[in-house]
């Protein structure tokens, strides 16, 4: 049985105290782990230690972003030692958020990246490409771009990858399944150029719901799901991490 992963990334939602009901919630619907399930929730940086403190091993903790540097003058940022000292293992990097929204180059995701393995963590390394990209006919040469600006002369380490086309991302228009295989055909063809045959779990992301998950992996051969909106509710995120396992609803 292949493990699969379902990723929470709670974006900027969350005081400390609605992080500690939130994973209360969480950890009371999902007890343990569905059976070959891992579940990451990246709550916001100010919440960690409080996720941490109230998460029982069912639940892995990661951050939303690191600093390219152990230490330094980074105003804003924070670095790898911050976050293993709060008990996180994993960081996304590269959202699509943080390229578009906040300006981050290929340059800037692959500094982080680097800084991610140095300290210790996992990076969940996101790509995808924007509706204009995707209409061009390009979606295949972004993803192909983004996957060697960050890993071209890297050598295989712990990743996990995330495919989120742009359009799909917090607008209730998931990819359907043949578009998600196509997106993780590249992504995986890519990494085999880079890094031969190294194991990296490929996940989809974008408006992935407690409705809609099972296909990702089913038909588009995703190994799991970062889901964004859908895991702020307790109840649809456990439906997600169940419906991965294909144990049934409880
Ligand atoms: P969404 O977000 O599930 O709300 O579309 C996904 C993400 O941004 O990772």
């Amino acid at each position: 049985m292949t493990t699969r992963w379902i990723c929470g990334n709670w974006k900027m939602h969350g005081t400390r105290a609605e992080t500690r009901a939130r994973v209360a919630e969480l950890c009371r619907l999902l007890p343990r782990a569905p059976a070959a399930v891992r579940i990451v929730i990246f709550p916001p940086f100010t919440a960690l230690d409080v996720a941490a403190a109230q998460a029982g091993p069912q639940l892995e903790l990661g951050a939303q972003n690191v600093g390219w540097a152990e230490r330094g003058a980074l105003t804003g940022e924070v670095a790898p030692p911050m976050l293993a000292e709060l008990g996180c293992r994993f960081v996304i990097v590269g959202h699509s958020e943080r390229r578009h929204l906040l300006g981050e180059t290929d340059a800037v995701v692959a500094k982080r990246l680097a800084a991610a393995w140095r300290g210790g963590l996992t990076p969940l390394l996101c790509v995808g490409e924007t509706l204009e990209e995707r209409d061009a006919g390009r979606t295949g040469a972004v993803l192909a771009g983004q996957l060697r600006a960050a890993l071209a002369g890297t050598d295989p380490a712990p990743l996990l990858i995330a495919y989120e086309p742009v359009w799909a991302i917090g607008t209730g228009r998931a990819a359907a399944p043949p578009d998600c295989a196509a997106g993780l055909k590249t992504v995986r063809a890519v990494l085999a150029e880079l890094w031969g045959d190294a194991v990296v779990p490929c996940l989809y992301g974008g408006s992935v719901t407690a409705d809609n998950s099972r296909p990702f992996w089913d038909a588009g051969g995703a190994d799991g799901a970062l889901v964004g909106g859908a895991s702020l509710d307790p109840e649809a995120f456990a439906a997600i991490c169940r419906a991965a396992s294909g144990e049934a609803e409880a």
